[in-house]
């Protein structure tokens, strides 16, 4: 779960398309993988080679108070 700017969040897998390892984390603008680089854009889309398998990304809803994340 990453806050990507004042009430807006995203919700996405921990674990990579490139190989199962839970290792991507927010960094910044963009998801990425620390174990060998992979980048993802917010809709889950791979930025380069080693991401080109996608990230799932799951759907998300607040009323303010409440933050739910579902599929
Ligand atoms: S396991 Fe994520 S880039 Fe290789």
């Amino acid at each position: 779960m990453a806050t990507v700017s004042a009430g807006t969040y995203v919700a996405v897998t921990q674990t990579c398309s490139h190989e199962p390892k839970k290792a991507i984390i927010f960094n910044k603008t963009e998801f990425y993988c620390t174990q060998h680089g992979a980048r993802f854009d917010l809709t889950g889309k791979g930025k380069n080679s080693f991401g080109s398998g996608g990230l799932t990304v799951y759907k998300v809803a607040t009323d303010g108070k409440t933050l739910v994340v579902y599929s």
